[in-house]
Formats: C-alpha cells, structure tokens, sequence
C-alpha cells in the first residue's frame, strides 16, 4: 500500500526492457496517458454535465513498433509479460485467459468502428496508475494505446477522438457504461491546471491551479471491484428520471423541475437525480472558486458534494466516510476533501496549502481495511496523451 508509483522514466525503461525480451529489436515509439484525479463533478458526465478533473503525474506507457503480418500481440510489462494475440481486422473478441486484454482489443476495435486504418503493431504496456483507486488506470491505457497507435500509423487521430474511442472501448467491450470524463481529461489535460468540461459539448476549459494549492491523493486502500453493476444501475435511474421529466438529460434538469415531478418519481431515482442536479452547480462554482483561489468556498463544495454522494448518490463507504471526515478536520476552513471517482472505494483527494501537505499527511491516523498506513500522492496537474 505505502510503494510510491515508479516514475515515467524508469517505467519507460522497464517498459523498453519487456519490449525487446518479448519482440526482440527496439520500439519504434512510446506514447504515455496520464491518470486523473476529479476535483468535483462526480456522476454527471454521462448526464452530459459538468466536471472538474486534472491529468495527474502518473501514467499509462505502451511502446509500439509495426508488424507485417495483420496482428496484434500485446505483452503487459506489469503482469510478468503476459501476451495476446489477435488479427488487427477481427471483430471483438474476448480473451478468457488474459482480461486485462480486452482493453487493447476493444480500444483497437473502438479505433476502426470510427474509421482509423489501425496499423498491426508489436505492443507492450505498463503503467504507474495504481490499480482499484479510481484514479482511471484503465483509461489510461486507453489513451495511450489509442495515442501509440495514431502515431505508429500516422494517423494523426485528434485528441477528443481517442477519447471517445477509449470510452467506447470501456463501456462497449469492458462493462461500465463509463461516461467520458476520464479518457478526455486524460487526452486533453493541461499542466498546472484542472479542467472544467462539458460534458454535452466536450468543450475543455483549462483552470489554472492557484501556485500554493495542493492537490493531495488518499488512497482508502478499500479497492474497487466489481462496481460494474452499481454504475450501471445509477446510470440506469438519473437515465429515467430524465425521461420521467421529459428532458433529454439530467444537464437540462433543475431542482424546482425535480420538486414538481416528486409524486411521479419513485424516492431513491429521486435522491440519485438530486445529487446530479446539485452536483453541476456545485462544479460550475467550484470552477469559479478555483480561479479566485477561494480556499474556503473550495472547501465547502467539496464538503457538499462528498454529503452528497454519499447520503443521495450512495456510492461512498464507512472507511472512505471516515477517511474524508478526518482529512476536513485535519485541513481545516482553507480546503477541503472529498471522495474522487466513481465510488465504493478507491481514493479521496484534497486540496488544501501545498506548505501544509506533508503535515496533514504525517498526522493522518487512518488505517486502510489491511491495518496499513494508506498511499499518499502529492499530485502535479500534467499535460495530457503524447510521446515520450
Ligand atoms: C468513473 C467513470 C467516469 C465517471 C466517474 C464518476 O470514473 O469512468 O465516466 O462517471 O466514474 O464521476
């Protein structure tokens, strides 16, 4: 729990030694995806919302060199070289003995439905994101994968593209019917800044991270599997409560809307479609708060929509409650922290003085469900998808 991420150069090292054993001969390129962490903004990007993420500092990897022969083999440089094998042309198919594959085979599938000449490739894979903390590893990869292959192959894919073709990678061949948040930030991060996205429009507005702001990365240790079905399921009821308003999504919906219609809709669809609501004013003001370095406002919201997704949204847990309950009394007016991700486990991030952090981190006395002292990153915002 306490092993701090390797860093992108000695990754890109290991990741080159892995390359060469497997396909013998160097990569022609390694194309690198950064993780994120959401500051505010959780749930309503598949209601074409608004979020408020920044790309972190740990990273996806994959190197990639062309092959001749029409396929794909992949070997994951994190799981002992593990290998799949497939025709780049073929139509998804899963591959029962190695399902962390199916990311590459679907992101590879997700590229041709959109009509990009998908080049056979030799591929490795390795990645710095840890696993389970809903800091988006397997978006990460997406990305990178979808970033690798455009430049093998030239085929200059923007960056909105790739992220769209990661997300329906994930939620077309993987299982959570994700929204876009995590491959477009991943895509279209920026250093030193958060990004304020629409969801509806996919517009990305860049939000300078005030100098002295830390974002800092908790990691409950509580990990986060199996979540497919409780996504898919609150998907499933802010998707009807939207249809019970008669609005194309829950971005067009307000809570004197929500009010009106209360006797038609049945109470948990209900208190799902109220912290959604919420939640998209709650980012908007965050924004706002950033750009002024308004630490106590920032706290607040934070505070806000943690209570939120916690007694409306139901997706957060007694450890990470307890967790977030103790970073807001340790950080004080001027922050604050939250639970960051999809939810039932996985990391909370804060944001308080970057001199204050490693203070804040010492004090800590929570304990992770293995009795450890949990993982702690003191994050930069960074750039999004590109080579090495
Ligand atoms: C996961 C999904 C995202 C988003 C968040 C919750 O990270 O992949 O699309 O829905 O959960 O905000």
């Amino acid at each position: 729990m306490n092993d701090t991420p390797a860093t992108a150069e000695a990754t890109s090292a290991r990741l080159r030694g892995v390359f060469t054993t497997a396909f013998g001969g160097e990569p022609a390129l390694v194309a690198r995806a950064p993780g994120r962490v959401n500051l505010i903004g959780e749930h309503t990007d598949y209601n074409d919302g608004f979020v408020l993420p920044a790309a972190i500092s740990v990273h996806a990897q994959v190197a990639a060199r062309r092959r001749e022969d029409g396929q794909i083999r992949v070997v994951a440089a994190d799981l002992g070289g593990a290998e799949s094998t497939f025709p780049v042309e073929a139509p998804f198919a899963a591959d029962a003995a190695q399902p962390w594959a199916d990311y590459v085979r679907g992101m590879v599938v997700a590229l041709r439905a959109a009509g990009h000449a998908v080049p056979a490739a030799d591929l490795a894979i390795a990645g710095t994101v840890p696993r389970g903390a809903g800091l988006s590893s397997s978006a990460a990869l997406a990305v990178a994968l979808g970033t690798a292959l455009s430049e093998l192959g030239g085929l200059a894919i923007d960056p909105t593209a790739i992220a769209r073709a990661a997300q329906a990678a994930e939620s077309d061949h993987v299982g959570t019917r994700c929204g876009i948040m995590d491959q477009l930030v991943s895509a279209r991060g920026v250093a030193d800044h958060a990004v304020l996205i629409d969801c509806r429009s996919l517009d990305c507005t860049p939000i300078p991270l005030p100098p002295g702001l830390a974002i800092m990365i908790v990691h409950s240790g509580v990990s986060r599997g199996l979540v497919e079905g409780h996504y898919n399921r609150r998907r499933e009821q802010c998707e009807a409560v939207a249809r019970a308003l008669g609005v194309a999504a829950l971005r067009d919906a307000d809570a004197a809307m929500l009010e009106a219609a209360r006797a038609r809709i049945e109470t948990e669809a209900m208190a799902r479609a109220a912290h959604v609501v919420g939640e998209n004013d709650r980012v908007l003001a965050a924004a706002e708060a950033l750009r002024n370095d308004d630490r106590i406002a920032l706290g607040q919201l934070m505070a806000a929509s943690h209570a939120s997704m916690r007694d409306l949204f139901a997706i957060t847990t007694p450890e990470i409650d307890a967790l977030v309950a103790e970073l807001q009394q340790l950080i004080g007016r001027e922050g604050g922290a939250r639970m960051t991700g999809g939810g039932f486990g996985g990391a909370v991030v804060a944001l308080l003085a970057a001199e204050r952090a490693p203070q804040v981190a010492r004090a800590l006395r929570y304990r992770t469900p293995a009795g450890e002292a949990p993982l702690v990153l003191i994050e930069q915002a960074s750039a999004g998808a590109g080579r090495l």
